[in-house]
């Protein structure tokens, strides 16, 4: 009869313990990108407390198990490993190219579906991994679209270029490089700088001697807002123009006032999308001012999590399947993956800093 109560009782552990639906996270919370890996995580926190607030998915609760990837190409498989042993339905992440990239290698060895929130590289969805996705845009369109921003709007004839040497900051140098020279404008100047480096002294010395009237940095804000400062103390006046890496608060609190007029090409504004409202409210409400990457982080959740639902599996094979096959009504809007795993619809904008805050280009201008 023991022997009995104690099989009824592991029975019950093991069965309650099997009872969640485990949702990967994968992002930089430590170190100096920690603040905008922390708003990814923070957006899947709020999409997993919602699905458990209508009562989880087949009555199991959605829990959320974050992986520290620490910006580097190297930690990232290691916490691919990591997620994939604690037995994740799917991972929202990561954050950086270079990150995305090492680690959707072994999420696809080992059939576990992952949708990045800001990984922007070509690359990503490049390689033909039929369960990798991005909720994101591609650097091959917002380089071109800053690029000819710069040459159409701007009209810039002289323009610098500097780049973080990362997947990501370079590739994007690289595409917003290429459209230049299709277009017959060829850069004043072109370098790469290390991702740990913070004194920009001399290479701002050296752009400052090509005399550009526009230079453009691929890499993050961690680096931008430094950037910045060492420009306007070292008397670079010209514009800079960034992508998606910089748009961050944390620029604006680092560089203060040198951040303004400085250019980048992200999404569209979700406070104009009816779609976002109930995301940002509630946002606003349990965390304070969304960061830019939040809303793609709740939208990359909630598309692992409905293909779980709605396909009734956890298999990689099914998840995916629904994944390739379904237009998600997200927080942005209706959201279609192409065979690639890229979005249908790609949106940049030119973005800039006004008075303190992003805002669209369009509408500082007004
Ligand atoms: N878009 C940036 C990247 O791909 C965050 O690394």
């Amino acid at each position: 009869m023991k022997t009995l109560w104690i099989f009824v009782i592991c029975l019950a552990l093991i069965t309650s313990a099997k009872a969640e639906i485990r949702l990967g996270v994968a992002a930089p919370l430590t170190g100096t990108q920690a603040k905008i890996g922390t708003d990814m995580v923070q957006g899947a926190e709020m999409a997993a407390a919602e699905w458990n607030a209508r009562g989880g998915i087949r009555g199991e609760k959605v829990v959320i198990v974050k992986g520290d990837d620490e910006a580097s190409p190297k930690q990232a498989p290691v916490v691919a490993r990591d997620l994939i042993g604690k037995k994740v339905v799917g991972v929202v992440g990561h954050f950086n190219s270079g990150c995305t990239i090492p680690a959707s290698e072994i999420y696809d060895e080992s059939q576990v579906v992952m949708v990045t929130p800001a990984s922007t590289n070509p690359l990503v969805t490049d390689r033909g991994y039929q369960g990798v996705f991005r909720v994101c845009g591609r650097d091959d369109q917002q380089g071109s679209v800053g690029a000819k921003f710069a040459l159409e709007t701007l009209k810039a004839k002289r323009i610098a270029i500097l780049h973080d040497k990362t997947t990501y900051g370079q590739g994007l140098a690289d595409e917003f490089k290429k459209y230049l020279e299709k277009h017959g404008v060829k850069p004043v100047y072109y370098a790469g700088v290390p991702k740990e480096e913070l004194d920009f002294r001399a290479i701002i010395s050296a752009i400052k001697q090509t005399q550009p009237e526009l230079w453009y940095f691929g890499g993050i804000y961690d680096q931008g807002g430094p950037l910045l400062k060492q420009a306007k103390q070292a008397g670079l006046t010209a514009p800079l123009m960034s992508g998606d890496g910089l748009i961050d608060t944390a620029l604006i609190q680092t560089a203060g006032v040198d951040a303004e007029g400085t250019l980048l090409t992200f999404g569209p504004d979700p406070e104009k999308r009816p779609t976002a409202k109930a995301f940002l409210d509630n946002y606003h409400k349990q965390y304070g001012q969304h960061g830019p990457y939040a809303i793609y982080g709740y939208d990359a959740a909630n598309i692992i999590l409905h293909a779980v639902e709605k396909s009734g599996s956890t298999k990689y094979r099914d998840i995916t399947k629904y994944i390739h096959n379904t237009e998600f009504q997200t927080a942005m809007g209706p959201l279609k993956f192409d065979a690639k795993g890229d979005i249908t619809d790609t949106y940049y904008v030119l973005w800039t800093v006004k008075d303190g805050k992003f805002v669209l280009y369009d509408e500082a201008k007004k």
